[in-house]
């Protein structure tokens, strides 16, 4: 897929364009758009609302040919809604239908001139962001491991985007493209099966991206680990016959003594909850239980694209939770890197014991901010659903305003957060009677004592924890990774350079 911003004006007419389609909003109570109208010299679009064939509500289409008044083969009208007000979602929805229409057409190149500029409380290089990202999730394939492939998208492979053309559009262009080369990576790593998405094929694509992009990369073996007392991480990785991979990935793209962000991605390729073993049926969709580690080696292909002008750093604990002879039992304690023990009182809650010993390494960087990135509970997911990656940090002024932070960056993208609660009652949710810690609360709230668990490695830096259980992958007939956390990480990243 291709993207190319084109302006127009009355020189260079939308009318004279050529190319397979052009894309106008129409709205309901029969009204157009200035793109619509410029089209409609001989007023079949007109006579379309008229007839009722296309209603104007938003996500709807109507694929005219043939118009007089245009050099094009075909006029795509699609649907807005209020033509005095156009909202986010009713842009994003029209724009979803457009693509979805552009996929099936014999037609090599379209281009879209809807109202980029109009949307409410949204700019130019919001519709762009969202033109992109929608294109390319229309286009992605889950085929990669399917001997043979699906059939190719048909249809638009090059898309114009009818926008003022400058230095801000240009650059909101570049973004949304690094933003959506990220999240195919991430989709890609999530839906591979986990016997081929193994820890060292994440320590594999952090090596390619390093090469790719000048990121300097380490990778830490057992041995190295085992230096390092991550007594916690080793713990989750007993049971399994798959070398652990510690990851770091480094972009100094900033000064070199600007402190980094630091994001640390939790790399579970496979959670079978180990001795504390999950039950059967839908087990297959723990092979996205690395999706933290994903979305933060997308995130990075993504600045390596822009190399985006800030230091960041990435962490990534990667290993598999399997049960097996070796495998650590409920009851087991563990040292964590920073000394403090913890009662495994279930193998299932693993994610949380690689975390605490990335976030205990983190120091070192003496970080800006550090945000984890986890599928970490299914509570998560009864909590906030599928909308919305829960969030979570401490309750102070700098780390509420580092969570508005967050939350505006995955506004801007759609790539929404929610903020719920840690604190005190939730760190005596996880006393154990033989440990400092227990890494299971007693019961209710358990996102919150999980993130509250957390807190307690994090007391050297600003941290904030996302937890991406709900929104990482969709289940049922749209089985699949969705690239999601990369468009907040990244626009957070970009609104700090
Ligand atoms: N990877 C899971 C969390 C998860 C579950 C994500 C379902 C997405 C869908 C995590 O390791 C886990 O098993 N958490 C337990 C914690 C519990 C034992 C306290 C959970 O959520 O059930
Ligand atoms: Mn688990
Ligand atoms: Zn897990």
């Amino acid at each position: 897929m291709d993207f190319s911003i084109k302006a127009f004006d009355t020189k260079n007419t939308l009318a004279s364009a050529k190319t397979g389609c052009v894309a106008v909003a129409v709205f309901e109570n029969k009204k157009l758009s200035q793109a619509a109208q410029a089209l409609d010299t001989a007023g079949e679009i007109t006579a379309a609302l008229k007839s009722g064939d296309i209603t104007g509500k938003a996500g709807t289409t109507l694929l005219l040919r043939g118009l007089k008044g245009a050099s094009t083969e075909r006029v795509l009208l699609v649907g807005l809604g209020n033509a005095d007000s156009v909202g986010e979602k009713a842009f994003t929805s029209g724009v979803q239908a457009a693509v979805k229409v552009f996929a099936t057409l014999g037609a090599a190149d379209a281009i879209i001139a809807l109202p980029m500029a109009e949307v409410k409380e949204r700019d130019a290089n919001w519709a762009i962001r969202t033109v992109v990202l929608a294109a390319r999730d229309g286009a992605y394939r889950t085929d990669a491991q399917k001997s043979k492939k699906d059939p190719a998208a048909a249809g638009v492979k090059k898309i114009a985007l009818a926008v003022t053309s400058n230095a801000a559009t240009k650059a909101a262009l570049a973004q949304a493209i690094a933003i959506a080369n990220g999240m195919q990576l991430t989709k890609d790593l999530g839906n591979l099966s986990a016997n081929v998405c193994t820890p060292t094929y994440l320590a594999d694509t952090a090596k390619k991206l390093g090469k790719d992009y000048k990121f300097g990369v380490e990778i830490l073996e057992r041995k190295q680990l085992e230096a390092l007392k991550m007594g916690s991480f080793l713990s989750v990785t007993n049971g399994s016959e798959q070398p652990p991979k510690f990851i770091v990935l480094k972009h100094m793209g900033g000064k070199p003594k600007d402190a980094p962000v630091v994001l640390v991605g939790k790399g579970i390729t496979f959670d079978t909850g180990g001795i504390s073993l999950k039950p059967g049926v839908g087990m297959d969709e723990m092979k996205y239980d690395m999706c933290g580690a994903g979305s933060v080696l997308g995130t990075f292909r993504a600045i390596g694209e822009m190399n985006l002008d800030l230091n960041v750093i990435g962490i990534v604990a990667a290993c598999e939770n399997m049960p097996s002879g070796r495998a650590t039992k409920p009851g087991d304690i563990v040292t964590s890197m920073n000394g403090l023990t913890i009662e495994v009182l279930n193998t299932d809650a693993e994610g949380r014991l690689v975390l605490c010993d990335a976030l205990t390494y983190a120091e070192r960087f003496n970080p800006a901010a550090v945000i984890d990135v986890a599928t970490l509970t299914g509570a998560c997911i009864v909590a906030l659903g599928h909308h919305h990656s829960g969030v979570f940090t401490r309750d102070d002024d700098q780390h509420n305003a580092l969570a508005e932070e967050l939350a505006a960056a995955g506004r801007a993208t759609g790539d929404t957060t929610w903020r719920l609660p840690i604190g005190e009652q939730y760190n005596d949710q996880l006393k154990s009677n033989f440990a400092d810690l227990a890494n299971i609360g007693s019961p209710g709230g358990a996102s919150c004592t999980a993130a509250a668990f957390l807190e307690n490695f994090t007391r050297k830096y600003p941290w904030i924890h996302v937890d991406i259980a709900g929104t990482a992958w969709k289940s049922g007939a749209a089985k699949g990774a969705t690239g999601r956390p990369v468009p907040l990480l990244t626009n957070f990243l970009i609104n700090r350079t």
